[in-house]
């Protein structure tokens, strides 16, 4: 790599998205040139980010999500596929698997992203509140990496990216939030289970665990000062991420790069969890 190169290698996060990627794919470890690469909930936030950086490694991507107004302008803007799903749905992740076989004849890459958020006091969460928040955090990443998993299994090759969440190893305050933490955790555990169970058939399943990260999930906490308050006294670094942030984590899980990991959940949270 010449020296230009590296100059334009900054560590700088406003300036990820421009020019980090297509050097890192540059080295074949890191590149997921022509490889074919599922995203849930890639319409917006932390899913985008990781579209785009997997689309500028070389991928083929498509944004799978229930969003389909933002899904079709995001896919459009890095030129990925959209696919409507609804993860909660097993026919509708069935569907989708079956879509992007046709359409690709393969599926290299699985990242698990949608999730949603819920912050209520636990004794007053409804039955339908945790089955809504468990339906699509835990049911349908398992439905997603299970529909996946089987084209993968066959293939004998794949890889497969669960977003979980410092949430899924330390309990948030001071927002009140059992259902999602409670959900994060179960992704963690699926993420070894899956990992253990699959690793000597060639899939890889490992799990990204965020700290806070500025989207339209946290903009409640953001809006809320003695949320925001605690947030950014209890995190190290004093900030919240950039989405952008997160997605070189996601393309190294997804990359060569990353051949001897399996079951592991990486920490991506600032420091938070230092304390
Ligand atoms: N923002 C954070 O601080 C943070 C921290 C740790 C982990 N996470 C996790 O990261 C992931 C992305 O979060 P984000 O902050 O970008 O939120 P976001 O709300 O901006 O994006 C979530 C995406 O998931 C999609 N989605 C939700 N339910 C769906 C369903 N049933 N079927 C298909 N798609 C569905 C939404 O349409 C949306 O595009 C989530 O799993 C979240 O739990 C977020």
């Amino acid at each position: 790599m010449s020296m230009i190169a590296l100059d334009q290698c900054s560590t700088s996060f406003d300036h990820l998205h421009y020019n980090l990627f297509p050097l890192m794919s540059a080295l074949p470890i890191f590149s997921l040139d022509g490889r074919v690469a599922i995203v849930t909930g890639g319409s917006r936030g932390i899913g985008f980010e990781i579209a785009r950086a997997m689309r500028e490694s070389g991928a083929e991507v498509v944004i799978a999500d229930r969003l389909r107004d933002e899904g079709e302008a995001s896919s459009a803007e890095l030129g990925a596929r959209f696919m409507e799903v609804d993860v909660t749905s097993s026919g509708s992740v069935r569907d989708l698997v079956e879509q992007v076989t046709a359409a690709h004849g393969r599926i290299d890459i699985l990242a698990t992203i949608a999730g949603i958020a819920h912050n209520m006091p636990a004794e007053e969460t409804t039955d339908e509140d945790w089955r809504r928040v468990m339906s699509v955090n835990l049911d349908g990443l398992f439905f997603c990496c299970r529909e996946v998993g089987r084209v993968m299994l066959a293939q004998g090759k794949g890889v497969i990216v669960n977003m979980a969440s410092m949430s899924g190893i330390i309990a948030n305050h001071p927002q009140p939030q059992a259902a999602y933490n409670a959900s994060k955790a179960g992704v963690i555990l699926l993420t070894k289970s899956l990992a253990g169970e699959w690793a000597g058939r060639g899939v890889r399943v490992n799990a990204i665990s965020p700290g806070y990260v500025g989207t339209p999930m946290t903009k409640l906490g953001l809006d809320t000062p003695e949320w925001k308050r605690v947030w950014l006294q209890e995190t190290p670094l004093g900030r919240l991420a950039e989405p952008s942030e997160i997605a070189p984590l996601a393309v190294f899980l997804a990359s060569d790069a990353s051949s001897y990991m399996t079951g592991a959940s990486v920490v991506i949270d600032g420091g938070y969890t230092a304390w």
